[in-house]
């Protein structure tokens, strides 16, 4: 079974849970993705680095469903999710942040949370089980928005909310899902400089779990530097690079990419 292009990283110890297979797809004449074949493993961050237009997102929404691919899998613990739509996808245990507030935008904040909660859990029949569930509800509804500095806006409508605010409430929505993959797609980007923090903190506590399979793309190097297990680098679609963060951000790729320093073709 083809793990990926490079050797298994060594922290890959425990099975993956996430693993695409040749995962491609052409938009007319240009491969977006191409034939990017990789394992992810539970209790890793994996930062997905490259430049602009190296299809990254594209990658992103392959795994998600919110594209369909030309070739290859998208497999889930084993199970080939290829042929599902999105929203089963999710409902299997792969949590992408975008795709959450567009749903309800103009439900509060609160409303938002207190539905991505039930979503994903049933409740009972009986009154007391109502009752209790209710407040647990809440009480886990008022915790998440704590965590990403939103507790004081659980009255506004999402759609009122300011980007950084919605990017906050993003994340909380997926922290409520609490899928087996998380992905966050640049989750800072057009943040201000304070709320950066809080969703870093988020992200290193999630992490600090150990059992969350997290994939993270990420522009700025001091964060990738700081909270990827492993770095992979697509380039035109195709993945050049996977391995241990200090070995991938010294690889001629990756410093090519980034800081225009060596030709490409030194790096094949
Ligand atoms: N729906 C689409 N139709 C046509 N081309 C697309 C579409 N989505 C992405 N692309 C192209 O695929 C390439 C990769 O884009 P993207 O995944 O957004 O890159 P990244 O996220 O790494 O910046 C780009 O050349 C982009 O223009
Ligand atoms: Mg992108």
């Amino acid at each position: 079974m083809p793990l990926q292009q490079s050797d298994a990283p060594p922290h890959a110890t425990r099975a993956a849970s996430l693993e695409t297979r040749d995962l491609t797809i052409r938009f007319g004449g240009h491969v977006a993705v191409n034939a990017v074949s990789c394992a992810f493993h539970p209790g890793t961050l994996t930062a997905i680095v490259g430049p602009n237009g190296a299809g990254k997102t594209t990658y992103f929404n392959l795994i998600s469903g919110q594209l369909k691919v030309s070739e290859g899998q998208v497999l889930l613990n084993g199970r080939d999710l290829s042929a599902l739509p999105a929203s089963a996808r999710t409902h299997a245990g792969l949590g992408r942040a975008f795709q959450l507030t567009s749903l309800f935008p103009n439900l509060t904040v609160m409303e938002n949370v207190r539905l991505a909660l039930q979503s994903r859990q049933r409740v009972g029949l009986d009154m007391w089980n109502v009752w209790s569930h209710h407040r647990a509800l809440i009480e886990r509804s008022v915790e998440l928005l704590e965590s990403v500095a939103l507790a004081g806006k659980s009255n506004v409508q999402a759609a009122a909310l300011p980007h950084g605010d919605q990017r906050k409430l993003e994340v909380a929505l997926l922290m409520a899902l609490d899928p087996e993959v998380y992905m966050f797609d640049e989750p800072t980007a057009g943040m201000s400089v304070d709320e950066v923090p809080v969703i870093l903190d988020l992200i290193r506590a999630l992490k600090q779990r150990r059992d969350k399979t997290i994939l993270l793309v990420e522009h700025k190097m001091d964060v990738v530097r700081e909270l990827a297990d492993r770095i992979i680098v697509l380039h035109n679609g195709t993945l050049m690079a996977d391995g241990e963060p200090e070995t991938v951000i010294a690889s001629p790729v990756v410093q090519q990419a980034y800081l225009g320093l060596a030709p490409l073709e030194d790096a094949a």
